[in-house]
């Protein structure tokens, strides 16, 4: 029904980056496609979720009043308790019940496949679901395999009654090693004193994991929808990586074009970067109502998500 981003308003451009770190603008654009992502300063999350949210839900023409739910992808929460989703409610004046949901990169698939199933419920039910990450919280600035790669920022969708989700498949392989970021433990005079580590990354590992997966789960959502490549309007991946996208592109049976990115300016907002990529579509007139849509995802868990659904927004 809506579709909504917001973004902070810092710009980091790599060569601001090769200020601090032993790194170039060549090394950043020609492995990853970057150029700048978004920062925040002042900016908390909830704000950002919250800005998102008022546009999807202004573009929807309902208010936050009729939501039936809030679900909230992150893994950057300002707090551990409350739920970001729960600031979110406060922030918007909603009433409905509100959590959210952790899936790393993936979690906007997750959270959509939530959604599903509260549609099950209650048909007539209004879902927002936002994905939202201040990734630059977790990373390691010290750390240049990292620290370039990632960016803030929040998307936000406002769901209706309808049938334009076609197919939806998630998946989990439990395994830490390829990509965490771990809490330290506390004070507790019990624990065995475990330090906080910031985001780690296998990237070779990541990468080897993106690429077949995405061609497996986008080839199997277009067969679940009864569907041919050929219907896929447009392909909106996980902005992790253009060459992952490249890779992708190339396997599947899908022209380039297709594949929209706006990694170049964003980075990787992890579990936020496909509701960001929609929003800027829409905004920009890409996505006329009725496009179908393949979206898909992986990141740390290991996990996956892949859907195809026809854009319902006007
Ligand atoms: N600037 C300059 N040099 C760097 C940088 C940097 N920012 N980072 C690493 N290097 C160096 C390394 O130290 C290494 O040097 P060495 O050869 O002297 O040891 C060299 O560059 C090559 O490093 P590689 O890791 O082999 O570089 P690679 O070409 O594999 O690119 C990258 C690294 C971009 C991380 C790649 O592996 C990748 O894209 N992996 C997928 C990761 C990903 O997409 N993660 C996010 C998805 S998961 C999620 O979204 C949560």
């Amino acid at each position: 029904m809506g579709v909504g981003s917001a973004l902070p308003e810092h710009v980091v451009t790599n060569d601001m980056l090769s200020g601090f770190l032993d790194t170039s603008d060549e090394w950043i654009t020609t492995r990853t496609g970057i150029k700048e992502r978004r920062v925040v300063t002042t900016e908390t999350l909830a704000e950002l979720s919250a800005t998102a949210a008022k546009r999807a839900l202004a573009m929807a023409g309902i208010e936050a009043a009729q939501l039936s739910y809030i679900l909230c992808a992150t893994t950057s929460a300002d707090y551990a308790i409350p739920s970001l989703a729960c600031q979110v409610q406060q922030m918007l004046g909603a009433s409905c019940p509100a959590m959210d949901v952790n899936a790393a990169c993936t979690g906007f698939l997750y959270a959509l496949d939530m959604a599903d199933a509260l549609f099950a419920r209650d048909p007539n039910a209004r879902v927002l679901v936002i994905g939202a990450e201040a990734m630059s919280r977790l990373v390691e600035w010290n750390d240049r395999s990292t620290a370039v790669l990632f960016g803030d920022g929040a998307g936000a969708l406002v769901l209706g009654p309808g049938s334009d989700l076609k197919s939806m498949l998630v998946t989990a392989a439990g395994d830490p090693d390829p990509l965490y970021a771990r809490h330290a433990n506390g004070n507790s005079p019990y624990a065995v004193k475990r330090e906080r580590a910031p985001l780690r990354m296998d990237g070779h590992a990541v990468y080897r994991f993106a690429v077949p997966t995405i061609v497996r789960d986008v080839s199997a959502a277009i067969a679940r929808a009864g569907m041919t490549e050929d219907d896929i309007d447009a392909v909106l991946l996980h902005q992790a990586n253009l060459r992952i996208v490249d890779a992708a592109a190339q396997r599947l049976n899908i022209p380039r074009d297709k594949f929209k990115t706006n990694i170049q300016s964003r980075g990787n907002t992890s579990a936020a970067s496909i509701p960001i990529l929609m929003d800027e579509l829409q905004r920009e007139g890409h996505l006329p109502q009725g496009s179908v849509l393949a979206l898909a995802a992986f990141g740390g868990g290991l996990t996956t998500g892949a859907c195809v659904l026809a854009w319902g927004v006007s």
